[in-house]
């Protein structure tokens, strides 16, 4: 949601601030606008659209400076639109600031500011911020740092800002609460970012801000303070990422990409953690919470969208393995129930970007009621990985098509990789079967490369049911939550109403929909739930119902009573997930292109929800 692009230094700011945005784009945007200083004065163009529209707009322009800031909004308060997209000026427009966030008393302080006879522009709570640091100069007779740490000691919300000041040209100022910001620091340069991903082509040193702490670019250096001015020193970090780990490579769109990088991702999640010829297993950030992890009388699973699905594969696998009872919650509910939270307990927080809002006010919640909270994050960095006590990163690279695909299956090979760990640790499972799981997992890479050489064969099924108006997804077991998976994808980037269903389910409400126009996905593997699939496969074929069903490869029953087959290899039942759940992404894939679908940026999706 939203995204943040800032640069001061020597290069020409106005096209590596563009650069930015798009490596923004996945983020979720409805429009965008910069603002940059030069001899002419400070001056913010902004557009409804994407950021090639406000480009296009701007092409006769000659836009030279080496100063400027950038974002792309993704409306909060006041619909898209030219004058809400930001940079914001300041009453005098002295001022420009981009923000991320929500400022949630910034009626109260809007209402103060007009009294004053300030005039707005906008419906954005963020134009009320940048009015407010402006008042505060005149009125307290301060530096423009002061008053940034003044106002945002009156801000109730969450913000990641970047302020310009039209009376100095090498000055950038930007704080954050619970919005990320990422400086990066070059020669003679600094670019600030919401993630490290416009960065990164330029400088691998980078610092990440932490909530409440103001970073103060000047004159080519730069300091960090805490809104109580008091000094912080800066973390300074090499990032590890490679600019092609964040380029199309070559694909159509980042999501077949991603979809096609997990024989590699998997194996990136278990690098340096498995050797299964030795029988070994080590996370080592599980490492000094394991003795914990062993005693807790229950896990708690929070998590959002497709993190929550993994999650519920996770409960599977630790109940089934290591026998503790495991909850799963969708952390939007945990965070506003008043959950009964026990120090015995251990809390995983699963989440791909790290910075989902939900997660991390029910992290908190947990750490304020005493639990350990475990954080299974995929951004290096993010604010719950360090809002946690101990994590597992689950290293799938960086994912930039807003639907997940090798960020649930990374995190769900680092969940099973707990799991079984766990279980050898409480002699829950036999030596043999230790050994066993481990030679399975490490055999997932190769596997999933099998199942995507079946790409060909889910589109021509894709194309078939290119214009069904809806879907039913239907598991049993593990591979309910693979349901729950697949028609997510759907929906989110096709726009067809897909629901996912435990089968069993189906007949409680559901079969009420079946007949010759409703598609049905089975995920039917060889497993413990095998006889009982085939029977509610039989029920929606009785009901002309027609169906696509996800095998095991060497099934020839399963074939027999349905309408298309995608094979998968044969694994261990708790693994079926991480190869059933392939098939499932390219057949939203195929059918999401054929419908022209805007498959990596779907509408009023974000990548990251920071907003609850
Ligand atoms: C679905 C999807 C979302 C996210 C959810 C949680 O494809 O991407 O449902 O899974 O918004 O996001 P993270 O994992 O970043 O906390």
């Amino acid at each position: 949601m939203c995204g943040i692009v800032a640069y001061v230094g020597h290069q020409e700011a106005y096209p590596l601030i563009i650069k930015g945005l798009k490596r923004l784009e996945y983020r979720g945007y409805d429009s965008s606008g910069v603002a940059l200083l030069n001899g002419e004065g400070l001056k913010v163009y902004k557009k409804k659209g994407k950021v090639a529209d406000l480009e296009n707009e701007l092409k006769a322009q000659e836009l030279h400076a080496t100063i400027g800031i950038g974002h792309t909004r993704w409306a909060t308060h006041g619909e898209p639109n030219d004058r809400n997209a930001h940079p914001h000026y300041s009453q005098n427009k002295k001022l420009a600031i981009i923000h991320n966030g929500i400022i949630e008393n910034y009626a109260v302080i809007k209402q103060a500011l007009a009294k004053k006879g300030h005039q707005f522009n906008s419906d954005t709570d963020t134009e009320v911020l940048v009015h407010f640091i402006e008042d505060l100069q005149e009125s307290v007779g301060c530096g423009l740092e002061e008053a940034v740490r003044l106002a945002l000691q009156e801000v109730v919300g969450a913000y990641a800002i970047v302020v310009m000041d039209a009376n100095d040209p090498t000055q950038l100022i930007a704080a954050r609460k619970s919005s990320p910001l990422v400086i990066g620091i070059g020669e003679n340069e600094y670019f600030f970012a919401s993630d490290a991903t416009p960065i990164i082509e330029y400088t691998k040193e980078v610092v990440y801000l932490d909530d409440n702490q103001v970073a103060v670019v000047k004159n080519g250096a730069l300091k960090i303070v805490n809104l109580a001015n008091e000094n912080q020193i800066p973390y300074v970090q090499t990032l590890e990422m490679e600019l092609e780990t964040i380029e199309k490579g070559g694909y159509e769109h980042f999501m077949l990409k991603e979809i096609f990088e997990q024989p590699r991702s998997i194996a990136d999640s278990m690098r340096g953690r498995i050797q299964a010829d030795e029988g070994e297993l080590q996370l080592g950030g599980l490492r000094p919470y394991m003795d914990k992890l062993a005693d807790a009388k229950r896990i708690l699973i929070v998590g959002c969208g497709t993190s929550w699905h993994a999650g519920l594969v996770a409960e599977y696998i630790f109940e089934e393995l290591a026998r503790i009872p495991v909850e799963v919650e969708y952390a939007s509910e945990f965070r506003y129930r008043n959950p009964i939270i026990k120090e015995k307990d251990f809390v995983i927080a699963i989440s791909q970007s790290g910075e989902t809002a939900d997660t991390l006010a029910a992290i908190q919640l947990a750490k304020s009621k005493g639990a350990t909270i475990f954080g299974v994050c995929n951004v290096v960095g993010s604010s719950i990985a360090r809002e946690t006590h101990a994590g597992s990163y689950t290293h799938a690279g960086p994912e930039i098509g807003v639907a997940s695909t090798k960020a649930f299956t990374a995190q769900v090979t680092v969940l099973t990789l707990m799991a079984v760990s766990l279980a050898k640790r409480r002699g829950t499972i036999s030596e043999e079967l230790y050994r066993q799981l481990l030679i399975e997992i490490a055999h997932i890479p190769r596997k999933i490369e099998q199942v995507l050489k079946a790409a060909d064969r889910v589109k021509e099924i894709a194309a078939i049911f290119t214009y069904a108006r809806n879907f039913i997804y239907l598991g049993r077991g593990i591979n309910f939550p693979v349901a729950l998976e697949g028609a997510l994808k759907l929906k989110e980037i096709s726009y067809i109403h897909a629901e996912g269903y435990p089968a069993a389910e189906m007949k409680h409400g559901p079969i009420a929909l079946i007949d010759e126009d409703m598609p049905v996905v089975f995920i039917a593997t060889k497993d413990s739930s095998y006889e009982k699939i085939v029977s509610n496969i039989q029920e929606v074929k009785a009901r002309k119902g027609r169906v696509i069903a996800i095998v095991t490869e060497g099934d020839s029953f399963i074939p027999s009573l349905v309408d298309f087959v995608i094979e998968i290899p044969k694994t261990h039942e708790i693994l079926t997930p991480l190869l059933a759940t392939i098939p499932l992404q390219l057949l939203s894939y195929y059918i999401a292109v054929m419908r022209g679908r805007n498959v990596d940026q779907p509408r009023n999706l974000a990548k990251s929800v920071t907003v609850e």
